[in-house]
This record gives C-alpha cells, sequence and structure tokens, in this order.
C-alpha cells in the first residue's frame, strides 16, 4: 500500500506545469546597475523573453503568460511608454519566422483599445499568423490589469442579464472565467515575479487564486532558463492540496 502511494507521488512530482506566468519585474534596475538609460533594461528584457520562450516550448509548456505592460503602466515617462510600445513590434519582426517554426501560438490579454496603431498591428498580425499552431501558447499581456479585467467582464455579464440572456441564478465561478480575457485557458499553476518584489500587481488576480508562488532577486533580464527549471523542480515537489488535505491525510 505505501509502496504503491510512494509510486502514485512521485508520478504527480513529474507532471509539468501546463501554464506559467511570468511578472518580468527589475529591467530598469538591471540598466541603472549599469549606468544604462531604463530603456535599454527593456531592451535586454525583451532578448530574455526570446530565450525564456524557446526554453518553455522546448521543454512542453503549454501556456507562458508575460506581463509586459499593465493598465498601470501608463504613468511612467512617455519616452519609456513609447518605447515599450515599440517591442512588441520589434520582438514580433525578429522572432516570428522562429515562433511559427516552433509551433508556437501568439496570443495577447488585455485592452488592445488603447495601444497604438502600430503596436496593434505587429501583435494581430502574429496572432493571425500563429493561429492555428498547436504548440505553446505565447500570451501577451499587453495594457493588461486584473481589476480591469473583472470590471469588463462583470459589465458583459451584467449586460447578458438585462437582455434576459443570463439568469442572474445560473452566475457561477465559471460563468466569469467565461467573460474573462483568459476564456479557455487554464489557470497558471505557478505564478513567477523577478527582481525582489513580493506582489502580484494586478496580474491575473482571478485566475492566479491557487497558483504557486515563486520570487527570485534575479532581475528579470539575468532570469535563466536555470532558474526556471530550477523553480519548475520546485513546483514538482510542492503539495497542492486546494484548501483540502494531503491524500496521506485523509
Ligand atoms: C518591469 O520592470 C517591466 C516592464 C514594465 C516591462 C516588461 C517588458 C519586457 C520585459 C519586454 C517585453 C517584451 C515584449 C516582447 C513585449 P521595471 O521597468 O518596473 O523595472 P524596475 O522595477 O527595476 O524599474
Amino acid at each position: 500500500m505505501f509502496g504503491w502511494k510512494k509510486q502514485k507521488q512521485s508520478a504527480e512530482m513529474k507532471a509539468l506545469p501546463e501554464h506559467i506566468a511570468i511578472i518580468m519585474d527589475g529591467n530598469g534596475r538591471y540598466a541603472k546597475q549599469r549606468n544604462r538609460p531604463r530603456v535599454n533594461g527593456h531592451y535586454e528584457g525583451m532578448q530574455n523573453v526570446k530565450r525564456i520562450t524557446r526554453h518553455a516550448s522546448d521543454v512542453g509548456i503549454k501556456y507562458l503568460t508575460l506581463y509586459a505592460f499593465s493598465t498601470e503602466n501608463w504613468s511612467r515617462p512617455k519616452s519609456e511608454v513609447s518605447y515599450l510600445m515599440k517591442l512588441p513590434g520589434d520582438f514580433l519582426g525578429a522572432f516570428l519566422p522562429e515562433l511559427i517554426e516552433k509551433n508556437v501560438r501568439v496570443i495577447t490579454i488585455g485592452d488592445d483599445d488603447a495601444l497604438p496603431e502600430h503596436t496593434i498591428k505587429a501583435v494581430s498580425e502574429a496572432v493571425e499568423k500563429t493561429k492555428n499552431n498547436t504548440g505553446l501558447n505565447l500570451v501577451f499581456a499587453l495594457n493588461y490589469g486584473g481589476r480591469n479585467e473583472l470590471v469588463r467582464g462583470i459589465k458583459k455579464i451584467a449586460g447578458e442579464v438585462s437582455k434576459g440572456k443570463l439568469d442572474v441564478e445560473d452566475i457561477s465561478q465559471g460563468t466569469i472565467d467565461r467573460y474573462l480575457y483568459t476564456a479557455g485557458m487554464p489557470e497558471p499553476e505557478m505564478m513567477i515575479r523577478t527582481s525582489g518584489e513580493y506582489r502580484l500587481s494586478n496580474f491575473l488576480l482571478w485566475q492566479s487564486s491557487y497558483s504557486e508562488l515563486f520570487f527570485t532577486d534575479t532581475f528579470w533580464p539575468e532570469f535563466t532558463t536555470d532558474e526556471l527549471d530550477q523553480m519548475i523542480s520546485q513546483y514538482q515537489k510542492r503539495s497542492r492540496r486546494f484548501g483540502g488535505l494531503d491524500e496521506e491525510e485523509v
């Protein structure tokens, strides 16, 4: 009996997370440490998005969601915002052929109405060209905010109720899931934040209810695939109880 349990546990330990979400923080401090302008940190951050994406795809992760621009980031200096809005185009301009070759599908979440035309164009082209790919889903959170996402979803639900298409009594957690940007995606099993900050900063608030949290002091541009692998191994050893008990405690 004990042997069987052990065997079952080790099989569970080997399961890879399906969905990893990352708050890519520390670009500015990375640049400052090197006496470079902040935007250089974002440039190096973008280079790291390539390395981490390649790796996630190679190891068989199904969803990688990256917090590229939050609804709060508009308050940064105009020149930094412009640079950040240029990055998706630069990234996809250089990297899209490799993403296509790797069978990666590009998706975005967030309020794209407020994005500049050139950003929307670059991103929607990538979304369109990769829409039938079946490998890694590379999800860019662009002008994304968890509270904003919930407000938007609640408004849509209220609209359906007022049109008589939805009964209030039928609103469940599943209903809310379906009205979020992430409808149809699995919840992130792992949520990572780099740079020594310990906050969610309005990222995937609803979806991260049971995510395993990982923090590292490493600045995003220096976050390596080895460090990601170490976190994945730690994740595989953690006991996820979702408010219940471990099997041996029952
Ligand atoms: C937070 O670091 C990072 C951001 C607000 C932007 C993240 C964007 C990238 C990593 C590049 C995105 C790439 C693509 C392909 C869209 P910070 O600037 O707040 O760093 P700090 O806390 O050290 O100042």
